[in-house]
């Protein structure tokens, strides 16, 4: 039997976000993921002809590595300026033809029910703590502006319900998060409500570690707070796929 390996060590990679672009963005691109991250992901859970799908979008990283495969690939982003800079990345990369992030909130997708292949994200973090003050829009659903844990994973919850109508049967829904550290030194234990959330509205499937290599007084000390015990290089990778009991929920349906 060819078994999976449950933890993944990544290789550290050199940053594939243009200058113009970081310095352009209200983040500064602290947020933004590795493409091998994403290639390794799409390795094992994409295949041809298959409709990849990214909720949180971000500036483009998981529609930038299923674009350069070939792969129809769309992303819905909340912030404006964010699917205006990730568009702009996708042109700069030769993969807008079949790549594109879409403006919307996530917890409303404006996609037909089962018609997407493969779910492949990065949540937001918890704790992220933008606010419209800095520039971001001020959007009701932006998972950045929740400072309380609960509403976090409201909004989380309904984006992973959306998730469940939007993909096909038996296909699957790939969610990387962490759990975030507290700046008191405790944590939230993001990873581990969301597939409790993942489990309530798909079949679990999998969790898997992916490993980086990276040190930590490289990280960016906004994100990654002062007060950590380890030096916090894993996050989770959690898989689920539709149930067949969720194939006649229309209650999101336009
Ligand atoms: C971790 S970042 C994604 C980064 C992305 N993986 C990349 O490397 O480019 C999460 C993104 O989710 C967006 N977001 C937050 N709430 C959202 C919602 N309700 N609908 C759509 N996007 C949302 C944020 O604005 C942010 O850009």
């Amino acid at each position: 039997m060819n078994l999976r390996p449950s933890w993944i060590l990544l290789q550290d990679e050199p940053s594939t976000l243009s200058d113009d672009i970081r310095v352009l963005d209200l983040y500064k691109g602290r947020d933004i993921g590795w493409v091998s991250q994403m290639n390794f992901l799409l390795d094992e859970y994409a295949s041809e002809g298959m409709t990849v799908l990214d909720p949180f979008a971000g500036l483009g990283t998981t529609l930038l590595a299923s674009g350069l495969r070939g792969l129809t690939t769309k992303g819905f982003e909340i912030e404006a300026t964010r699917v205006e800079l990730g568009n702009r990345r996708l042109q700069e990369a030769g993969v807008s033809q079949h790549a594109e992030i879409l403006h919307a909130d996530s917890r409303k997708m404006p996609l037909m029910r089962e018609s997407i292949d493969l779910i492949l994200t990065s949540v937001p973090y918890f704790g992220a703590e933008r606010s419209a003050d800095e520039g971001w829009t001020k959007a009701s659903g932006q998972l950045y502006f929740s400072r309380v844990y609960e509403e976090y994973l409201a909004l989380l919850e309904d984006v992973v319900t959306e998730s469940a109508r939007v993909l096909r049967k038996d296909h699957l829904a790939v969610f990387v998060a962490e759990n975030v550290m507290t700046k008191e030194g405790g944590f939230f234990p993001v990873a581990w409500d969301l597939a409790r959330l993942m489990g309530k509205h798909l079949q679990l499937k999998e969790e898997r570690v992916l490993v980086y290599p990276h040190n930590l007084k490289n990280l960016d000390r906004e994100i990654r707070h002062d007060s950590h015990q380890t030096d916090r290089r894993h996050e989770y990778v959690l898989i689920g796929s539709k149930r067949l009991s969720d194939l006649d929920g229309t209650a999101n349906e336009a």
